[in-house]
């Protein structure tokens, strides 16, 4: 496949780019299109400053190259976290996806390994984190992440009694205080305030 993987921020995205990922996401995660989001102009909140690592494709007609199509995504995202009463700059991978046609080629893989690289050389980095189903928990190993363990993620803050995510927690343990708190993130619940990425 003569694919390349490429990465934008927000507002380098062209609108082409941009409404090819928000279709996809809306069939392969329909539950992030309900209610509130029911239309939702945005792949993931601004707030986390999303560099878009994006794995593009050329449509073919006739002979020759056209358009652009968005085969695979995921998203680097950051912020800072509060856990066990120190704050962390925690970075993150949401909305890693290949379209069904273009799946077990290795683009995922590719994709997941950059952002995996970029995550890992962000100076302030201390900690990533990234959520995926047990199926998963493998195939991102692959790449580094540490499977923690499932429902320690809680999507809201302490005061509000939510709860876990059912995901397996993923982790990278970047920077010395990052790695200093590896047993914090693996014994304590972790409160997100919000949806993971
Ligand atoms: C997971 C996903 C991104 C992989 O994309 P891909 O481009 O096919 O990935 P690659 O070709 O690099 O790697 C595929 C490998 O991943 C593993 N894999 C993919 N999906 C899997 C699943 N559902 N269960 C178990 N293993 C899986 C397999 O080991 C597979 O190896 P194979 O191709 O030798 O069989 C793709 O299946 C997808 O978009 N799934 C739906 C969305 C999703 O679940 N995203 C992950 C969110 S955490």
């Amino acid at each position: 496949m003569g694919y390349q993987v490429q990465n934008f921020t927000r507002t380098e995205m062209s609108p082409v780019l941009k409404w090819q990922i928000l279709t996809a996401m809306r069939f392969i995660w329909p539950e992030g299109f309900e209610g509130v989001n029911l239309d939702r102009t945005w792949i993931c909140p601004g707030e986390f400053y999303p560099l878009h690592f994006i794995a593009t494709d050329f449509t073919r007609d006739g002979s020759s190259k056209s358009a652009k199509i968005v085969i695979s995504h995921g998203a680097v995202l950051q912020r800072d976290l509060m856990h066990c009463g120190e704050t962390f700059r925690v970075l993150g991978l949401g909305g890693v996806y290949t379209l069904p046609a273009f799946r077990h080629s290795g683009v995922a893989s590719d994709l997941v390994m950059k952002a995996t690289d970029h995550i890992l050389t962000r100076p302030r980095a201390d900690v990533a984190i990234a959520t995926c189903r047990p199926e998963l928990v493998g195939w991102y190993s692959r790449f580094g992440w540490v499977p923690i363990k499932e429902g320690r993620i809680i999507p809201t803050t302490e005061t509000e009694n939510g709860q876990p995510l059912d995901e397996v927690l993923l982790m990278l343990f970047i920077s010395e205080k990052g790695r200093r708190a590896e047993t914090l993130f693996r014994e304590e619940p972790i409160y997100f305030g919000r949806d993971v990425w």
